[in-house]
């Protein structure tokens, strides 16, 4: 390798070398964009056994060169000049290197700073540093070699410092991008979390009273209905029920998410809860030629949940399994307890109830199921044209069980059939 290139390398190299890696290692592992200039230029004067080094970066708008950080002076102020000025202006301007043994001779340097600053510049280095598209971003200077001048290998590593200077300012000019826009997302998604939460509460307040007069005019008590006014009121009363559970989950999900929602957890008998929420839904199910099944075993333990967002979670997913499972389907309600295993979690020393939903629906392809527990998603949208949804109720069960400490398990064959599995602790016996 040597014979080719055009000096021999030796053991001074091979220390240049050495030095390169670690100021390459430093610079890329800096992503705050004003603590990289700052590092920038210490690097380079050790590395260039230097006095002091600028990093001058061009500034289109105004014409300009600054640079933030005067290593080397009592105080750290920005600099700026004209972009043509100056030893730094000429190299940023025509894209040279310049290579300069004594400052004072050469008419591009301006000597007007030293007189400000009360330094001797005497020989000087400046590299153009140019972006991955190869225009000029800035020039990085070093000042006052400590034995002699600049030689033609300075000239080399101060190339390749410039080249990773660059690569290192504009990655963190991206992450500082990325920052800024990840902030305004959370902002947003701040925004929108208020947003939902007035919203149902808004909905929520005049759906009361149209509740209330309908429940009062089936009552009769205002007066007698005929059968068909009493079943035209049975149909309004029935979907102001579903919008008024639809708004309750939306305003669940919202407090969830803005950890608002505050488990009330007691020890609570979850199989007359299962039989009920079968009850409940077999009309609906039936409807749609669906046959509805609970078995529960007696003698199940009480479990230690809140039982309101429970039954909501159950009641989310036998919607879900109504929803996804054609005419002539079965979906099946079920529980197991797992008194005290051996493999009890850590925080559940009575062990668990393993609450189990299975259906004969249409089922999830497997590359789909991490997804489902995102909010909004759906795997198909044009069901919800049919069946409505909003894509939220996966993720406001997913939200429940974790909040009592506990996931939920799918399993699901396309075309098959779906089990939904929640494991719920045991309560303590004698609480
Ligand atoms: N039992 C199920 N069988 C098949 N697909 C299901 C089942 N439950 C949920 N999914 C899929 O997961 C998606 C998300 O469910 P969910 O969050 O409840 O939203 P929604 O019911 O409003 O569509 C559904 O749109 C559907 O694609
Ligand atoms: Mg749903």
């Amino acid at each position: 390798m040597a014979e080719h290139g055009p000096r021999v390398a030796g053991p001074g190299d091979r220390a240049r070398l050495r030095i390169l890696l670690e100021v390459i290692k430093a610079m890329s592992a800096e992503t705050d964009f004003e603590r990289l200039l700052q590092l920038i230029m210490e690097e380079t004067t050790r590395a260039m056994e230097a006095d002091r080094s600028t990093l001058f970066l061009v500034d289109h708008e105004r014409g300009e060169l600054w640079s933030r950080i005067a290593l080397g002076l009592k105080e750290r102020k920005e600099i700026r000049f004209k972009s043509h000025l100056g030893i730094a202006g000429h190299v940023a301007t025509t894209g040279e290197p310049l290579n300069i043994p004594e400052a004072y001779e050469d008419p591009r340097f301006n000597q007007e700073v030293d007189r400000q600053t009360g330094y001797r510049t005497r020989t000087i280095l400046c590299m153009p540093v140019r972006n991955k598209a190869g225009s000029i971003v800035g020039a990085l200077q070093v000042l006052n070699k400590r034995a002699g001048v600049f030689t033609p290998a300075d000239e080399e590593m101060l190339d390749a410092l410039a080249s990773q200077a660059a690569i290192a300012l504009e990655n963190a000019k991206l992450y500082e991008d990325l920052r800024k826009a990840y902030e305004e997302l959370k902002q947003l998604d701040a925004m929108k979390g208020n947003f939902l939460a007035n919203i149902s509460h808004e909905l929520r307040t005049p759906l009361a009273p149209i509740i209330g007069y309908v429940e009062m005019l089936l009552s009769a008590r205002p007066g007698p209905l005929t059968d068909r006014q009493r079943s035209h009121l049975q149909v309004v009363e029935q979907a102001v029920q579903r919008l008024q559970g639809l708004i309750e989950d939306l305003l669940a999900f919202v407090q969830m998410e803005q950890g608002e929602l505050l488990l009330q957890t007691r020890p609570f008998a979850i199989a007359a809860l299962l039989e009920e929420r079968a009850r409940v839904l077999t009309p609906r199910a039936t409807e749609k030629g669906l046959t509805v099944e609970v078995a529960v075993p007696s003698g199940l333990p009480d479990v230690q949940v809140d039982p309101k967002q429970i039954s909501r979670a159950l009641m989310l997913l036998l919607d879900n399994a109504i929803k996804f499972t054609p005419p002539g389907g079965r979906i099946a309600l079920g529980a197991k307890a797992h008194v005290a295993p051996d493999d009890a979690p850590p925080g559940w020393p009575h062990g668990y109830v393993e609450v189990s939903l299975s259906d004969t629906g249409i089922g999830i392809p497997a590359d789909k199921i991490p997804r489902i527990f995102e909010k909004f998603y759906q795997v198909d949208a044009s069901t919800t044209r049919s069946y409505g949804g909003t894509g939220l109720g996966l993720a406001l069960v997913k939200q429940i069980m974790e909040a009592h400490g506990t996931r939920l398990a799918v399993e699901s064959t396309p075309g098959v059939g779906s089990t939904f599995r929640l494991r719920l602790p045991i309560a303590h016996p004698y609480a």
